[in-house]
């Protein structure tokens, strides 16, 4: 397959304008699902496994099948940073989305964050198996050493914080709690910090216009979210630790 430039510059800045849309809407108004599902008005709601594992699961999806399909020979540095990408999607679909105790999940949300996840695992898997040209040096430039290093940080942050939340709760239990250990002892949210972390180690090992839109958009989702759970907890507990910061340890 030939590398479609247009569609992929169209699909990268169509993240950005969706992340900062986002951004101004999150603001104000909650992304309706957890703890924020009240204010939801879809009637149909998923059990949280289901939903997580059918929403996550074209960012895998995709890519993999790009990649079966697609011939010709495309470097290590693709190789290496598709695989990346594939590992996080994993680990979010069969691993996450398995454990979850979350509530019951929006019908809504459900899907378009399905059409979300297919359309950002085309337009990742599309650049680096298509319009990506790293030479065979690429691998161990500072780049993408550095970028991977800070990716599979956030990864192991992210991934250790949602383990702190799952194990908040006994199964079946609906109940928040104030987290501790790890990094929620410096932010609220931990687990999106990691994310956060992930994501730009992936835009600077990628070094590409669809992954930074990409950490872009995360950042626009998260960042507004973060900021209400921190919110939520000081409203809701009195004793909640005074020095947290929302998102970005010591800063915001
Ligand atoms: N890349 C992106 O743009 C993006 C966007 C969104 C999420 N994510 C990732 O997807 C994962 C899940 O995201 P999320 O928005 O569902 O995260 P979240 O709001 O922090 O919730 C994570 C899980 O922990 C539970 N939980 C949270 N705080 C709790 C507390 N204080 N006490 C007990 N249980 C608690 C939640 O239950 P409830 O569901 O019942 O509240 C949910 O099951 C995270 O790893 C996040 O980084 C990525």
């Amino acid at each position: 397959m030939l590398c479609h430039k247009f569609l992929v510059q169209c699909l990268s800045w169509g993240l950005i304008l969706a992340g900062a849309m986002h951004f101004a809407s999150l603001l104000r108004f909650h992304a309706s699902y957890g703890r924020y599902v009240g204010f939801s008005t879809s009637v149909w709601m998923v059990p949280a496994r289901l939903a997580w594992f059918l929403q996550e699961l074209p960012a895998l999806l995709v890519p993999l099948l790009l990649f079966l399909t697609s011939s010709g020979p495309h470097g290590t540095g693709s190789y290496l940073l598709l695989c990346t990408f594939c590992i996080h999607y994993f680990q979010r679909t069969f691993i996450y989305s398995l454990l979850t105790r979350g509530q019951p999940y929006p019908f809504g949300i459900m899907v378009t964050a399905m059409f979300f996840c297919s359309v950002n695992g085309f337009l990742q898997a599309h650049y680096l198996m298509h319009c990506a040209a790293y030479d065979q040096t690429y691998p161990s430039t500072t780049c993408m050493v550095t970028g991977l290093m800070i990716f599979y940080l956030g990864m192991a942050i992210n991934i250790h914080s949602d383990n702190i939340l799952r194990n908040l709760r006994k199964p079946g239990e609906i109940i928040y709690r104030i987290p501790r250990g790890g990094l929620f002892e410096y932010v609220s949210a931990a687990n999106y910090f990691g994310e956060t972390v992930e994501w730009l180690g992936y835009a600077i090992a990628t070094w590409s216009l669809p992954a930074f839109s990409f950490a872009f958009f995360s950042i626009c989702f998260i960042g507004p979210r973060a900021y209400h759970h921190h919110r939520f907890y000081l409203e809701k507990f009195k004793d909640y630790p005074r020095s947290r910061k929302p998102l970005i340890p010591f800063i915001f």
